[in-house]
């Protein structure tokens, strides 16, 4: 402790670090946020050095019951984080050296690099569980509007301009899958944090006989069959960030879909569309209009994800041109993840609420699906059942609709004999083609809207997300 706060590894230096760099470097700002993964980290890391002789007993139960009480302090709030000591690990160690002079020992065959790396992983197989959890309850939502929906017509839209008639079910469904993904990306995040990279040490391992695999078990870095998983080259897994930016991408990802849906309902809840009711609770008032209630969790969502999408290409960024191994750049990866890991979270938070209090407006829904032009194409198939090549009954359509724009008529008005004077192939049965029901009903094959295929998916999803 020669020269004050930097004792671990101060020894060499004759100055103490200038205040700037001290500022610069210090990261316990953010990274206390790992101190629960570290001191699962060191418990597993000091009970494998007593296995392999280099601490006793004695020494290893020092070293863990100091690091619970430390957890305890934490956990309540009432830890002392020093900057001086630059991070999270140094702060930890620091503080058990108060408890016990066996903490000295702890550091043994251990660098901050295989540390912080080993942190992170827990940390994302962590947090990924907890949003795979949050996302299946924003899915199941989803599904519920979808069985209670099943057959209630909607528009759906291309260029937002109207485009053919479904259903709210298949609106609904298709968020499910996009969902779905999230979670199938968040599963294959936790794989991949799946392995152990403790022991790696600084860069190279170390000459001490340590016994990574036993670590890697206590810290549940195992396989199906319970068989340790650990990293097998110390030097990429200690330089490497893929698996943070994978996290930050699955984040992003997720964050885009939500943004999806915040501006299709920012739209579906304006007074020009009125196609659904938002819950007054996620809605806010104008300090001067007095009429207003703004979408602002659905306007908050798509500027979280814009935040989101920026963590991501910090991370990218980042690691794009660091010399092997590790370089200090790699200690800004933390902020990015942290705040996508919690953007993302709030946003799941906020719509496993709010999405079972959404209220489809059935009859404005209804209008529009039943815009007669959103036929126009059920009129294309029903001509080219009768023979009529697809190009040419798109032709045919496309003069339909002329004439009904010209002589102000509804495309289902046109007088049949004005239709035949376009093709004589529309007979009087061309005015069923504008049932909904026999719409939906036709578009039987997998993925279209018919609501039977989607009463079948409901209980598909149901299973495969509870
Ligand atoms: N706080 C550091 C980080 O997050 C821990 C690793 C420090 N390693 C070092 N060689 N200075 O990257």
């Amino acid at each position: 402790m020669q020269n004050g706060s930097q004792a671990t590894w101060g020894g060499r230096f004759k100055d103490l670090p200038a205040q700037n760099m001290i500022q610069m470097g210090e990261s316990v700002s953010f990274d206390y946020k790992l101190a629960p993964y570290d001191i699962a980290c060191s418990r597993a890391h000091a009970q494998m050095l007593a296995k392999v002789g280099i601490l006793t007993t004695e020494e290893q139960q020092a070293i863990d019951e100091g690091l619970q009480a430390l957890l305890k302090t934490i956990e309540a709030g009432e830890f002392d984080w020093n900057p001086t000591l630059e991070d999270v690990h140094m702060n930890i160690e620091q503080a058990l050296l108060k408890i016990t002079p066996a903490a000295a020992k702890l550091h043994t065959a251990r660098s901050r690099n295989d540390q912080v790396a080993t942190d992170t992983h827990l940390y994302i197989k962590d947090v990924s569980a907890k949003l795979i959890a949050k996302i299946k309850a924003c899915t199941l939502a989803f599904v519920d509007h979808a069985a209670a929906n099943l057959e209630q017509p909607a528009p759906s839209y291309t260029h937002l301009q109207r485009a053919q008639p479904i259903t709210i079910a298949h609106y609904c469904l298709a968020w499910v899958e996009m969902l779905y993904r999230d979670i199938l990306e968040f599963e294959n995040v936790n794989e991949r944090a799946n392995v152990c990279p403790l022991g790696s040490g600084a860069l190279a391992g170390t000459t001490l006989p340590i016994d990574r695999e036993y670590t890697a078990s206590l810290l549940g870095f195992v396989d199906s069959n319970g068989n340790p998983r650990v990293t097998t080259n110390s030097l990429d897994a200690i330089a490497s960030r893929d698996l943070i930016t994978k996290f930050a991408f699955a984040c992003s990802q997720l964050a885009n879909h939500f943004s999806r849906l915040a501006e299709d309902w920012i739209l579906w809840a304006s007074a020009e569309f009125q196609f659904i009711h938002l819950p007054d609770a996620y809605t806010t008032g104008s300090s001067l209009m007095p009429q207003k209630r703004n979408p602002d969790a659905l306007e908050l969502t798509r500027g979280k994800a814009s935040r989101v999408q920026g963590n991501l290409m910090t991370l990218l960024s980042l690691s794009k041109a660091q010399a092997l191994t590790y370089n200090r750049d790699l200690q800004e990866d933390k902020p990015a993840a942290f705040d996508s890991a919690e953007q993302v979270s709030m946003i799941l938070d906020t719509f496993a609420d709010l999405l079972p209090k959404v209220a489809f407006n059935h009859a404005k829904l209804k209008e529009a699906a039943l815009d007669p032009i959103l036929f126009a194409t059920d009129i294309a198939d029903y001509l080219v059942e009768k023979g009529v090549p697809f190009r040419d009954s798109h032709h045919i359509v496309g003069q339909l609709v002329a004439e009904a724009e010209k002589s102000g008529m509804a495309l289902n008005e046109i007088p049949l004999e004005t239709a035949q004077q376009i093709s004589t192939q529309l007979a009087e049965d061309f005015y069923q083609v504008f049932d909904f029901e026999r719409s939906i009903s036709k578009r039987i094959a997998t993925g279209m809207p018919n609501p039977r295929l989607n009463a079948g998916l409901i209980e598909q999803w149901r299973q495969k997300i509870s």
